[in-house]
């Protein structure tokens, strides 16, 4: 009944009219949730709200060190380019200058790219403020500093570095890059590209199984630059495919073809595009974990499903195949109505914008919560469709 109900949806959302007052009552929605979130936080707090545990209304905040101080401004700065509300435009800047000393500071790790180009980087795309050009283009610097040239890849976690027993790097590192992308773009170090090209092949390399389906962690011998092992950090097992990692990779991959135009990082995106889409529950709402073997009993991570739905718009506006195409977009839209319908809309349950994503399964941690990241790949996605409803 859901599953027919959901076609049905579809089938209306090709309807250019319909599609406008889908993203609009979708856009609005999310401006709403924000804004009842912006009243619950102390005015002048350093506090950024990352997620809402299940069955409660309280945020948790953290601080600008977090990896996903980001998110939060660049939702602010999306709902902002959406309706132009100046309150939202105030707060984004305020959350976003929270995030400034990680331009100063030696690299904790290789979350700067989700932290400063969601938050500066977005904000400096809507208002061309030089003082976030000058941020972003001095933390994509810092980034760089991680970089190994012998095994090509920036390393993820410096502190980690024991545990893994070497130079260890995680899919979601994918992300990170476009930082490096466009500061190379924008005045920036040329080499930048370089890392970022090196990066993302090193990857495509060695952190796929045959099926073309992501390992978390890949740890590679700091000195000789050779892959020593592949496991995971926060899915099922070594061998299964975690749901937020391949939808880093998909997100990536597309990413990294839309800034370079290679050929291979297209097939390549589509390659760890098709096995997730092949392997989804009729909702097209990935489990936490491919392979979790208490499927379906198993919680949901709707943040896989927002980060899919924004990159497969971008990827469906790259490849040449019509029936490709379609498939791509048809898929996000599907997953984006499925994520605005209030299975898994917070509605009055909480003041986030979506319920049902798993952070950390194996910690125990936000399973089944609210968490600032899918709201922002969900409002990115919405955002995506909005502009090419508009022909841009
Ligand atoms: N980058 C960490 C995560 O996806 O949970």
């Amino acid at each position: 009944m859901k599953f027919l109900l959901n076609i049905l949806l579809i089938t209306v959302l090709s309807n250019k009219l319909w599609a406008q007052a889908f993203i609009n009552k979708s856009l609005d929605y999310s401006a709403k949730q924000v804004e009842k979130t912006l009243t619950l936080i102390p005015d002048n707090t350093k506090d950024i709200p990352r997620n809402i545990n299940r069955g409660s209304t309280q945020w948790r905040f953290v601080n600008f060190r977090d990896w996903t101080s980001g998110f939060w401004p660049g939702t602010l700065w999306y709902l902002y380019e959406y309706n132009h509300d100046p309150k939202l435009k105030i707060e984004a800047d305020r959350f976003s200058r929270l995030l400034t000393p990680l331009s100063d500071e030696p690299a904790f790790d290789h979350d700067l790219g989700f932290q400063i180009f969601c938050s500066f980087g977005n904000g400096y795309r809507i208002t061309k403020n030089p003082e976030y050009k000058k941020v972003i283009l001095k933390t994509a610097d810092v980034l760089a500093t991680l970089y190994n040239p012998k095994v090509g890849t920036i390393l993820s976690w410096p502190r980690e570095v024991k545990k893994f027993g070497g130079h260890n790097t995680i899919i979601d590192n994918m992300i990170n890059l476009e930082l490096l992308f466009w500061a190379s773009k924008n005045g920036g170090n040329k080499k930048l590209y370089d890392i970022a090209v090196k990066h993302a092949e090193t990857t495509m390399n060695n952190h796929f199984r045959p099926d073309y389906t992501s390992y978390h962690v890949v740890v590679y011998d700091t000195l000789t630059g050779k892959r020593t092992k592949a496991v995971t950090h926060q899915g099922y097992a070594d061998n299964s495919m975690w749901a937020r990692g391949q939808s880093w990779a998909i997100y990536g991959f597309t990413m990294c073809f839309k800034e370079t135009k290679k050929p291979e990082f297209l097939d390549f995106a589509q390659k760890v595009t098709d096995v997730y889409l092949k392997n989804l529950p009729a909702d097209l709402i990935s489990y936490w974990d491919f392979n979790d073997p208490k499927i379906p009993n198993a919680p949901r991570d709707a943040s896989a499903a927002a980060v899919t739905a924004s990159a497969l718009i971008d990827l469906s506006k790259f490849v040449k195949d019509p029936a490709k195409k379609k498939l791509y977009f048809d898929k996000a839209k599907e997953m984006l109505a499925e994520l605005s319908s209030p299975r898994y809309q917070s509605g009055d349950k909480n003041s986030a914008i979506l319920l049902h994503s798993t952070g950390h399964h194996p910690n125990g941690t936000e399973v089944d919560a609210s968490i600032n990241y899918a709201d922002y790949y969900y409002v990115e996605a919405l955002m995506k469709l909005e502009q090419k409803r508009k022909g841009k």
